[in-house]
């Protein structure tokens, strides 16, 4: 089955855009036609797998399809990236969220002009990486995709922002349209008791059905323990605009990624 997931937290530096090309990149290594969207103004994702050029186009972007005017067909912005399909962020991103917010059906665009068009008919999977302030471009990510993955950092700080933004933002939207909690991902794990005390916290609160297998407390015994480990090779791949797959074919987490790409696949956590 086909499907769109937005990668999202209101709080910075959490881990969307790593997770958000990886398990773009972990779908296409399954098979899988993929397409990956950069939402964020600041084009991290865009960036890291290679394509600042596009950032700063002047060709047609983004911002030619979220338009009240004349919207550009969404398969002109479309870039081959490879294994999978690229849809890059733009400089212009704020200025287009300030349409969004100005324009009654606005909030829409995302799902009407890149997903519905695309999603089963071009591609299995489409996977939006999402800025990390909570406004228009955030929500229409959300209701475009229908389809919520949470990087966490085990802090406090980043536990209570997903809190937040349950209250705030997933509650509201699932008043009016299906939005789905697939997973959360514990991110950049080091092994302290800070860690195990947040995952084991998890584990007793109503967001427990959302921790993978592989992020779960009885991973703390074994090496290299539950969630998405510490692995500098995450930062160098983004540096070269790499994957981590093809960064470092070996990497240990390219399996947890596996693991994440068949959660997604599978809608549940109980894959
Ligand atoms: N598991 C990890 N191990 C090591 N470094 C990581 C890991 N996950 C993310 N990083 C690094 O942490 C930084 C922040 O990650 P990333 O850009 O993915 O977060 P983000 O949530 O997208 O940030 P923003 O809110 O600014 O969009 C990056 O330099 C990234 O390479
Ligand atoms: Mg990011």
């Amino acid at each position: 089955m086909a499907r769109a997931v937005s990668v999202s937290l209101q709080k910075g530096g959490v881990g969307k855009t790593t997770v958000a090309i990886n398990l773009a990149d972990a779908l296409a290594a399954r098979g899988n036609d993929v397409l990956l969207v950069d939402l964020d103004q600041q084009g991290n994702a865009t960036e890291g797998v290679g394509r600042k050029d596009l950032y700063e186009t002047d060709g047609p972007h983004v911002g030619d399809v979220l338009t009240e005017d004349d919207p550009v067909d969404v398969h002109e912005i479309i870039h081959d990236r490879g294994v999978f399909d690229l849809l890059p962020a733009h400089v212009d991103l704020d200025d287009i969220e300030d349409r969004i917010r100005n324009s009654t059906f606005g909030i829409l665009w995302v799902r009407r002009r890149i997903v519905e068009p695309l999603l089963g008919d071009d591609y299995d999977y489409i996977v939006i990486d999402s800025p990390p302030s909570l406004g228009p471009l955030s929500d229409a990510s959300l209701i475009g995709a229908g389809n919520l993955i949470v990087p966490l950092l085990m802090s406090e700080p980043s536990v209570s922002g997903f809190e937040r933004m349950v209250e705030q933002q997933v509650r509201p939207i699932r008043k009016e349209v299906d939005l789905d909690i697939l997973a959360i991902v514990p991110n950049d794990l080091s092994g302290n008791n800070e860690e195990k005390r947040i995952i084991t916290d998890l584990e007793s609160s109503p967001f427990e059905q959302y921790l993978p297998s592989f992020a779960r407390s009885d991973g703390f015994g074994e090496s290299p323990g539950p969630g998405l480990r510490h692995r500098i090779a995450f930062s160098r791949a983004w540096r070269d605009g790499e994957t981590l797959r093809e960064y470092d074919p070996d990497n240990d987490m390219l399996d947890r990624l596996d693991q994440l790409a068949r959660v997604v696949e599978n809608g549940d956590t109980d894959a």
